[in-house]
């Protein structure tokens, strides 16, 4: 039976500005869907130029507090609607890509649903299949299904976070090349945890300590607890593929200004984090708003009063980054000598920050007005893109600076 294509709306991230009525009171989770869509849409169109064979597996599939009968508010909607838009898109470009889905569910009910919904409604462009039982169990038989070639895609979006992100349990998945990865680190329940001594065993296989964060901001916390956790998954080496690399995602409580849980991205690709790191860009417009808009409705059924002013009405840019410290990072950057600036230079730039490109070609923009630093390789004016980092076959352009 044909599916029907994106009955939640099949808008770039960044335009939609309604959350879908099949989201209320779970607005985190339309957050993690834009970024998945947004995410998969791009990655799927770049890998199908290479490779004959893409798939991705859900751990932990749900479907979970879907709104809609389609399925379409949930990953298995999201992930199946992308690939078959892809396949037609790459088929289009001459590329004929087979995609392959695999969906793990422990719940007996839930993947019931699962299983008849794949039956009936999965695209015939996808060759999609459903296991039910325990993503610890089950590790293996995923990794068999994934073969070792095919470039795989990994969604681990649990509920809890037990035997589930600690470094061991993830450690043969995380061994295997041609593999990418977006993790739901469950922030707030690991914070509230990490000092507990019932929970010690689980916090070491997290973190390989128990992270001391007593005396600890809890901004610089934060950032503390998920560091060590990036540069374990980092540490993790498959056979082959190349320098990894991570970049995060905070999802917020909708009416509460703290972590509820933080998407964690690895990649083994420069240019994979250049992509990601675009579409969390647009994702931090997308989050304030959706936000923004909770918690204005929430006033207003507390108060029982309509309010005047939409969100969007309000929305300024505070709390964007300073231009001026991306401008002094910039300087401190370049040289009296020529340095080539390309996708690798790039990723070091986007993964050490966690800024965006834009905010790296703002700033050098701003820079060659002052006439502080050069583009040697760019001809004409450029308005935006200063630098095509993936110029020269990825290699970049030759930037200079000029005077302090
Ligand atoms: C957060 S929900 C998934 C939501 C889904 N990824 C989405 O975005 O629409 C987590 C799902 O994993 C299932 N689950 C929980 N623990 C599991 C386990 N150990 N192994 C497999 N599935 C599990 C739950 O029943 C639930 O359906």
């Amino acid at each position: 039976m044909p599916r029907s294509r994106g009955s939640t709306g099949t808008h770039e991230i960044g335009v939609v500005m309604a959350v879908p009525e099949s989201y209320r009171g779970r607005e985190q989770a339309f957050v993690k869907h834009e970024l998945l869509r947004a995410y998969l849409k791009r990655l799927f169109m770049i890998i199908g130029q290479h490779q004959s064979s893409i798939r991705y597996v859900d751990c932990f599939s749900g479907p979970w507090q879907e709104g809609c009968d389609d399925l379409q508010d949930t990953s298995i909607g999201i992930a199946l609607d992308i690939m078959q838009r892809s396949q037609e898109g790459l088929e289009q470009r001459g590329k004929r890509v087979a995609f392959k889905a695999l969906f793990i569910e422990k719940d007996n009910k839930a993947f019931e649903r699962l299983d008849t919904y794949l039956k009936q409604s999965a695209p015939h462009e996808v060759a999609a299949a459903a296991r039910n039982g325990e993503f610890f169990d089950l590790r293996q038989s995923i990794l068999d299904w994934c073969g070792t070639d095919d470039f795989t895609f990994f969604f681990i979006d649990p509920t809890g976070w037990k035997n589930v992100i600690e470094i061991p349990t993830l450690r043969p998945l995380l061994e295997r090349p041609n593999s990418e990865f977006l993790i739901n680190f469950m922030y707030d329940f690991v914070l509230r945890t990490h000092t507990q001594e019932s929970f010690e065993q689980y916090i070491k296989a997290i973190f390989g300590d128990v992270p001391d964060t007593v005396g600890i901001n809890p901004k610089h916390r934060e950032e503390c607890l998920m560091n060590q956790y990036r540069s374990r998954l980092k540490a993790i080496a498959p056979v082959r593929g190349g320098i990894p690399r991570t970049a995060l995602v905070p999802i917020l409580y909708p009416l509460r200004d703290r972590t509820l849980y933080h998407l964690v991205y690895l990649t083994r690709h420069p240019r994979g984090i250049e992509v990601f790191m675009d579409a969390s860009e647009k994702l931090e417009l997308v989050q304030r708003r959706v936000r923004m808009r909770a918690k204005q409705e929430h006033r207003e059924a507390v108060s029982g009063q309509g309010e005047l002013f939409t969100p969007e009405d309000g929305f300024d840019v505070e709390g964007k980054l300073d231009i001026q410290v991306v401008k002094d990072l910039w300087m401190r950057q370049l040289k009296a000598d020529p340095c080539w600036f390309g996708i690798e230079e790039l990723a070091d730039l986007l993964e050490d920050t966690g800024w965006f490109e834009s905010d790296f070609q703002r700033a050098f923009g701003e820079l060659e007005r002052e006439g502080r630093v050069r583009n040697l390789d760019a001809s004409g004016r450029r308005h935006k893109k200063f630098i095509h980092f993936s110029a020269n076959g990825n290699r970049g352009e030759r930037l200079v600076r000029v005077k302090q």
